[in-house]
């Protein structure tokens, strides 16, 4: 299965599944990553993917005259590509209604709370601010809300009393990449279909 992965930060989701499939070989992982498209420039993503030889584009906000034509660009960007999924890792944007058109229903995101539970971009300070004592991370679909699509699967991680919203973050992040390197590869090799809220893979 083809793989575009897409990212706005420091690619760490993106490198995990990198040395997954670099490890077990595209064919026993079920994919390939066939491109890399940011958000932004800068960042080091975009490093890791050219490192890896791997093809990037970027599609910024502020080159397009709205957000309808910025989702339109970053659609036919990643449609160059014809991925089978769409891997939001990181990516810190809120795709529109021309994206999930062509890529809703297999357009993975991969976000650090437990959801329902703390959506947004502030989902790690968000549960250490309310005083939650367990938190996690969620691989879901992509659909038209914010951090609401069908969940796929979920890591739990315990707060602890010292936590700052970095050092829970990285302990997070260490259960978000392993669990989205699996899913990633169950979703491509076994397939899925989403009934309602409920993703079922064979
Ligand atoms: C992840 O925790 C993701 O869920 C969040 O931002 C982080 C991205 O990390 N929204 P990285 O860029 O993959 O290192």
């Amino acid at each position: 299965k083809r793989l575009v992965v897409l990212v706005s930060g420091s690619g760490t989701n993106l490198q995990a599944l990198i040395d997954a499939i670099g490890s077990a070989g595209p064919e026993a992982y079920g994919a390939e990553i066939v491109a890399v498209g940011a958000d932004r420039t800068g960042i080091a993503g975009l490093d890791r993917a050219a490192r890896a030889g791997l093809p990037t584009f970027v599609c910024q906000v502020r080159d397009h005259d709205s957000r309808a034509q910025w989702d339109k660009a970053l659609a036919e960007a990643t449609a160059a590509y014809e991925p089978d999924l769409v891997v939001s890792a990181g990516f810190m944007r809120i795709v529109g209604k021309e994206f999930l058109a062509r890529f809703g229903g297999r357009t993975v995101n991969t976000h650090p709370a437990l959801l329902p539970s703390f959506p947004g971009a502030h989902g790690v300070r968000d549960a250490l601010a309310y005083g939650a004592k367990v938190t996690g991370c969620t691989v879901h679909f992509v659909d038209d809300g914010v951090d609401t699509g069908p969940v796929i699967a979920q890591g739990a991680v315990e707060i602890r009393d010292e936590d700052d919203e970095d050092a829970l973050h990285e302990r997070i992040k260490e259960v978000e990449r392993e669990l989205l390197v699996k899913v990633v590869s169950r979703l491509a090799r076994d397939g899925f279909s989403i009934e309602g809220r409920k993703v079922v893979i064979p």
